[in-house]
């Protein structure tokens, strides 16, 4: 993370940064730049500083549990005094950094009133384009959260039985990946069985999984922080040949905007072919957009609005995930997860050419 901080203070106009997590939402850059693993360090501050080691505030509760490496300096404290006082040691620079992205306005009230003076910059652009392009060891940790999720899915006829509810499938799917080494979920599960599966973010219900139903599965676990998300169709019994005619209809789209993921290409392409295909094979236009960065957070940078221009870089990853939908048949969505290279991409998952039957 050293070159990143280098990388990162070398687009800004600032020599300090500060990034804090707040009671009830931690901003992931703090665990980007410490590599701490994720969910508590409610309310800490990494302060980083050009050219001076990354330095950690937090209370007694985490204090004890970082771990010591050389890559950041702890400070615990002990009262709001000893904090005032360290906040403004470490912060010794004109301009300050902060992720405008996240940093609520309250907050930055009561930080232009400890920090008297200084004037307040937006680093979030920066900071987007520093985590954007995936180092060696975070595409890794993405791999093997890919792994996890293909490994889950590769059980699932085991863990199905007909007659559970959608919930009852999600937790075993849950519980499956973490005896597999997930640390936890990227985002709750969505099982959507027979006609649900027609709603893109269908909240997994208490439905019972019926014989004979289409069964759509959108899940991803966090392995080391960064997250995978795939979305595999499945059916309770035998297929019938119009949903499996459909899904290579989804197939064949996503072959298409697969091709267009290249280095220097225009990520919105991959949407044209894909919306372009659907089109033509099924007279919908794609419902939501074809894909989304993948890393720390399920939604990760690159972030994009549907349609957007956007310029691959090599290094990212993001998902691509067309979709049918139609209230009165069922939802066909297919995801795969996908590093982009110099040449075109590699495949992180790799989704079967049918629906599966379990
Ligand atoms: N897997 C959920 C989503 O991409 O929206
Ligand atoms: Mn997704």
């Amino acid at each position: 993370m050293k070159n990143k901080i280098k990388e990162l203070f070398s687009k800004t106009k600032c020599n300090t940064i500060i990034i804090r997590n707040f009671s009830n939402f931690s901003d992931p850059h703090f665990f980007y730049f410490t590599q701490l693993s994720r969910e508590t360090y409610e309310n800490n501050f990494l302060i980083l500083n050009k050219n001076k080691k990354p330095l950690i505030i937090c209370s007694s509760l985490e204090g004890a549990g970082i771990p010591e490496t050389k890559n950041y300096s702890v400070k615990v404290i002990s009262n709001n005094k000893d904090f005032v006082k360290t906040l403004k040691t470490a912060t010794k620079s004109k301009i300050i950094g902060l992720n405008f992205e996240v940093f609520p306005l309250n907050a930055l009230k009561r930080l232009k009133k400890i920090l008297k003076g200084k004037k307040f910059i937006d680093v979030s652009k920066e900071l987007e384009e520093i985590r954007s392009i995936k180092t060696k060891q975070e595409i890794q940790k993405i791999q093997t959260a890919c792994k996890i999720t293909e490994q889950v899915f590769s059980q699932i006829k085991e863990l199905f039985k007909p007659g559970m509810t959608e919930l009852e499938l999600a937790a075993e799917l849950e519980f499956t990946a973490k005896k597999l080494g997930a640390e936890n979920l990227s985002f709750p599960i969505i099982v959507a069985s027979g006609k649900n599966s027609a709603v893109p973010h269908h909240n997994t219900s208490d439905k019972k999984i019926k014989k004979n139903e289409l069964i759509l599965i959108d899940f991803g676990v966090k392995y080391k922080n960064y997250c995978s998300d795939l979305t595999r169709m499945f059916f309770s019994g035998k297929t019938p040949v119009f949903l499996n005619k459909l899904y290579s209809e989804v197939m064949e789209a996503k072959t298409s905007a697969e091709k267009e993921l290249k280095a220097e290409k225009n990520y919105s392409l991959a949407f044209e072919k894909a919306n372009n295909i659907i089109q033509k094979n099924l007279g919908q236009k794609l419902m939501h957009d074809i894909g989304h960065g993948l890393g720390l957070e399920v939604h990760d940078f690159p972030k994009k609005n549907f349609g957007d221009k956007f310029i691959l870089k090599k290094n990212m990853v993001l998902t691509i995930e067309p979709g049918y939908y139609n209230k009165k048949i069922a939802g066909i969505r297919i995801e795969d997860d996908y590093l982009i290279t110099e040449k075109g991409f590699k495949k992180l998952s790799n989704a079967p050419k049918k629906i599966l039957e379990i």
